[in-house]
């Protein structure tokens, strides 16, 4: 097997991967492995922004307060803090990194997401941050001469020895196995929209990092929390486009089909509610019979400066935005939960680390904030190249190292991730029961026995579904993304339990 050495080997391309890896680099040499375009990542793909307390009479304390309330009484408050304090100096460190921000005159151009207190929400290009933010980010990669960014590498499986992280395995399917050892891996993979039938999610996002951790012993946490986006386009997709929540920050209103706003039917935030409130309200109004649209009219000609992408999506499907209603539908977008880990990135497995969705800090809770996202993969990934940078080199070499191939039937391989992506949505979707979850465990258990140990996305969606059906079968409570029709209730004794799988 041919194998590479190097300091640091950084997996995913998204803003938290591109971040460490940046940083890195001031240490060491690194080397960034991304499993298909450098560009195809879930942080691209983010439309609203990035949250921080920057504005007039704001303050990280407010940013603060919005994010617990929003996590349910399920964050890590040290987590929290970390994340809202060092928030505007991170917008600072990535405007010299040569992310351009939009501004009003001498100001920050601030828009407003659901539950949020204040106008805190950064954006680029109008709606197109995360496009504008890695852009900035892998230029400044292919300045570093010892950042090394290898894309269209399928890392599969984690090296481990002596107790300790030593490197990963890669796959390649014209250059075969490859062998990366380094002194330190972080697993900056994103999350696992994809294992839902409607997502928001890029197709990269399978859940990859967190398998590899847990088939190398290494805990996942919370995974029953599972944000849906209220707002995709409701064109039939994958991934489905997001109409940003922002556009609900500048004024548009949600409408059933009877033109009824009926948001303050629900919470009274009305249509600037959490996001798992909004997403139950929009099911709870399709369980009834109606279709859901945004009724944009307010922004009205302005919409195509604030939202470019956005109307141009919507117009190449016959829909002007600003005077049309646009059809909506909820679609998997965020996993709060994921690789445990404390405020530097340290999982329990010595030199792995991990950063961005893939991680659990415990951050968000039982439900993340928007435009919290991009945020947690820009600070945590300079917590995380902080510890990284004093880790002294390995002593050893890994004594034995597995065989690995590449299943390449894309037939069958499509057929096996549309099996599962319909029993999540189906029996893990925005409302479970135990039966439904127990049926859902039981289809999954037969896949396993079917589906090849090398066919990696998929075992990998397998594995991620496994642990969210698993934590979502033991939360006998609701709270945040992970709703029970069997136990509605939020109860105080659930508060900061934690599963680990
Ligand atoms: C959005 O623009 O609505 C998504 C932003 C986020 O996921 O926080």
């Amino acid at each position: 097997m041919r194998t590479v050495k190097t300091d640091y080997i950084v997996v995913g391309s998204g803003i938290a991967g591109l971040m460490t890896g940046l940083l890195l680099g001031n240490t060491g040499e690194v080397i960034i492995l991304t499993k298909s375009r450098e560009e195809a990542s879930n942080s691209f793909r983010a439309q609203g922004g990035i949250a921080a307390a920057v504005g007039e009479g704001d303050s990280p304390e407010l940013h603060r307060e919005d994010t617990l309330r929003t996590g349910v009484q399920h964050c890590d408050p040290t987590s929290v803090d970390v994340l809202v304090n060092m928030a505007p100096k991170t917008i600072q460190l990535l405007t010299e990194l040569g992310a351009k921000f939009d501004r009003d005159g001498e100001q920050w151009a601030l828009g407003r997401e659901g539950s949020h207190s204040a106008s805190r929400i950064l954006h680029a290009e109008g709606d197109a941050t995360g496009a504008a933010i890695t852009r900035a980010l892998l230029r400044q990669v292919a300045k570093r001469p010892h950042v090394h960014l290898i894309s269209h590498t399928m890392v599969v499986d984690l090296v481990v020895s002596g107790g300790e992280c030593v490197g990963v395995i890669a796959a390649d399917a014209e250059a075969g196995e490859t062998l990366y050892l380094a002194r330190g891996v972080v697993l900056a993979t994103g999350g696992c929209g994809q294992v839902y039938r409607y997502t928001t999610n890029d197709l990269v996002s399978t859940g990859d990092g967190f398998a590899m951790a847990r088939r190398a012993g290494v805990p996942l946490m919370d995974m029953e929390f599972v944000q849906f986006h209220p707002t995709a386009l409701a064109v039939e997709q994958n991934p489905m486009f997001l109409v940003s929540e922002a556009v609900r920050g500048e004024g548009a209103t949600l409408i059933n089909d009877r033109g009824e706003a009926f948001m303050q039917r629900y919470h009274t935030w009305g249509d600037l509610a959490p996001r798992d409130e909004v997403s139950r309200a929009i099911y709870s109004e399709m369980q009834q019979g109606r279709r859901v649209f945004l009724d944009a009219g307010v922004i009205g000609e302005r919409f195509a400066r604030r939202f470019p992408t956005i109307h141009r999506y919507c117009q190449t499907h016959g829909i002007d935005p600003a005077s049309d209603p646009i059809p909506v539908t909820p679609a998997a977008h965020f996993i709060m939960g994921g690789i445990r880990t404390d405020s530097y990135g340290q999982t329990r497995l010595s030199r792995l680390f991990a950063c961005g969705e893939v991680a659990c800090t415990g951050v968000h809770g039982a439900n993340r904030l928007a435009s919290n996202s991009l945020l947690e993969g820009a600070v945590f990934s300079q917590r995380v190249a902080e510890r990284m940078a004093h880790l002294p080199p390995r002593e050893k070499e890994p004594v034995q190292v597995p065989h690995v191939e590449l299943y390449t039937n894309r037939k069958q391989l499509d057929q096996w991730k549309d099996r599962i992506r319909t029993i999540m949505w189906v029996k893990a979707g925005i409302v479970r029961t135990a039966q439904g979850l127990a049926e859902g465990l039981n289809a999954l258990r037969e896949m396993e026995n079917e589906v090849p140990v090398f066919a990696w996305e998929c075992r990998n969606m397998i594995t991620v579904s496994q642990a969210i059906m698993q934590s979502a079968l033991w939360r006998q409570e609701s709270r945040g993304g992970h709703y029970r029709a069997d136990f509605p209730e939020t109860l105080e004794e659930w508060a900061k339990k934690h599963r680990v799988v």
